[in-house]
């Protein structure tokens, strides 16, 4: 088709929120990012459209509409990536036709995990895909250190399975969806996202054009064959995707691998999930043989914790659809300046103010003088106000230079009236606790499960934090 070469048409665009604007500006007006907008050349690149195809619709245009009941997901159409963690924080497995973003620091061990996945998928057989391989398309390492990796994660040899785990090195998209097509895969691996290019995009490969016209060629493509593609990202030491936000619009799940680098444990959430639930936290342990599922997490996250200590204290928390045991840590100390500092490590300051305001006017205890630290040990992160009767008994316990007895976990919701509100799912936290060996358990009155005890396990009911502080100890 001829077209009339036009002189392309530049546009100034924030790379950060993908916003256009009129020229260029310092300050994005509406991410308010700084020196985000650049200059782009505008093409109408033909792959950059994104055609969603629904079977059965006329290709001359005309649209289609369906039921909804007629485009019902079947679960069972899935595909098991057969790491379980991976599959929980997926929502299930692999949907069909989805486009998974995989962000994570560098060296997190992002490639690790996918690769894994990938012998997984291969060696599946499952009746909708069966026999048909997996393509891991790579720009950042060659064919010879990507096999190495994979041959090393098997524990030094090949399996059957692994004729099906084609591997390419190649960073232009065209390119990697030429072979994916040809091959029909199960499913498809990018990466990573910031080496991979258009020829229907200037640029260098990483800017905001060619990640959106890369996205967009593989997002049709995923689409149009309902094959699954996973696509790496590497994030900055903010934690944010580097590269545009929009990256993040245009894919049905964002994962994120996270970790910290003195410890070897692995974590890995949903944060956006178009498929599945995004509270699911999978655990992993990186080994000398690879990624380890860690199926019991709490034994990992108490393994350091000390029988008694001053400023410890132990709550169940939920992640997704498992409790898991936490130890928050506090430290207090006078505030030479006048001006007392909060430091916290996984908790919300703003929500540590509201427990020590608490504490003082409702449990007698002054500690807004002091500097308080406080920290969740493990790396991990409080997501739900369940865990305030722990941190503000782990302040408590700072404060009084008591340690909490062995074996005592704490578990429920303070209010601004000193009062201990109810959580929901208490049966399966103290479940979880028993099964850790925890033997009293400080709840809400109004959450003491009725009927079946806990056997082992003692329930101490409380109705406000004074109480709460009086059983403690
Ligand atoms: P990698 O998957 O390459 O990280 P990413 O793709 O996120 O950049 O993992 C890199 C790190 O993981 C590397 O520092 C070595 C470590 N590692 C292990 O400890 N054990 C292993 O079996 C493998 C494959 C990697
Ligand atoms: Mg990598």
């Amino acid at each position: 088709m001829a077209r009339k070469t036009k002189k392309p048409k530049t546009i100034w665009q924030c790379t950060a929120c993908g916003a256009t604007t009129r020229g260029w500006f310092g300050q994005c007006p509406s991410c308010h990012e700084w020196n985000t907008i650049e200059e782009q050349v505008e093409r109408p690149a033909a792959g950059e459209r994104v055609v969603l195809a629904t079977p059965g619709a006329s290709s001359e245009g005309a649209v289609v509409p369906v039921t909804a009941a007629q485009e019902q997901l079947a679960d069972a159409q899935r595909l098991s990536t057969g790491i379980a963690e991976l599959d929980r924080v997926l929502g299930g497995g692999l949907v069909p036709g989805s486009l998974v973003l995989l962000g994570g620091a560098p060296g997190i061990g992002k490639s690790t995990l996918i690769l894994q996945a990938c012998a997984g998928l291969v060696g599946v057989n499952d009746d909708h895909a069966h026999e048909r391989p997996v393509l891991y398309a790579s720009g950042e390492e060659s064919i010879a250190q990507v096999a190495g990796r994979a041959k090393r994660l098997r524990g030094g040899s090949f399996t059957a399975a692994d004729e099906r785990l084609l591997l390419l090195a190649e960073t232009r998209i065209e390119a990697i969806l030429d072979a994916a097509t040809a091959r029909k895969p199960k499913a498809l691996v990018v990466d990573s996202i910031q080496t991979v290019y258009s020829d229907a995009q200037d640029g260098l490969p990483g800017n905001i054009g060619q990640i959106r016209s890369v996205t967009g060629h593989l997002l049709s493509w995923a689409k149009s064959r309902a094959i699954p593609v996973i696509i790496v990202g590497h994030v900055t030491k903010d934690g944010q995707l580097a590269g545009p936000r929009l990256l993040e619009h245009m894919v049905d799940t964002v994962l994120a691998f996270e970790g910290d680098e003195e410890r070897a444990t692995r974590m890995l959430r949903a944060s956006k999930n178009r498929f599945g639930s995004t509270a699911e936290l999978g655990v992993f342990e990186m080994t000398s043989q690879g990624l380890r599922e860690i199926p019991n997490p709490s034994e990992v996250f108490l393994a350091d914790h000390p029988e008694e200590a001053i400023g410890s204290a132990v709550t169940a928390s939920l992640e997704g659809s498992r409790p898991l045991l936490l130890e928050i840590q506090a430290l207090l100390g006078p505030s030479p300046g006048g001006s007392p500092r909060r430091t916290c490590v996984g908790a919300d300051p703003s929500r540590l103010a509201m427990l020590l305001a608490v504490l003082d006017r409702h449990a007698g205890l002054f500690v807004v003088d002091q500097d308080v630290f406080v920290n969740v040990a493990g790396g991990l992160r409080l997501s739900e106000p369940a865990a305030d009767l722990a941190a503000l008994l782990a302040v408590a316990s700072s404060h009084l230079r008591k340690p909490i007895p062995r074996g005592t976990i704490a578990i429920g919701e303070v209010g601004l009236t000193g009062e201990l509100r109810r959580v929901p799912r208490m049966e399966e936290r103290l479940a979880e606790a028993r099964r850790l060996g925890f033997r009293r358990a400080i709840v809400p009155s109004k959450s003491v499960p009725a009927g079946s005890p806990q056997e082992g396990l003692a329930i101490v009911g409380v109705d406000s934090v004074a109480q709460a502080v009086e059983r403690a100890f």
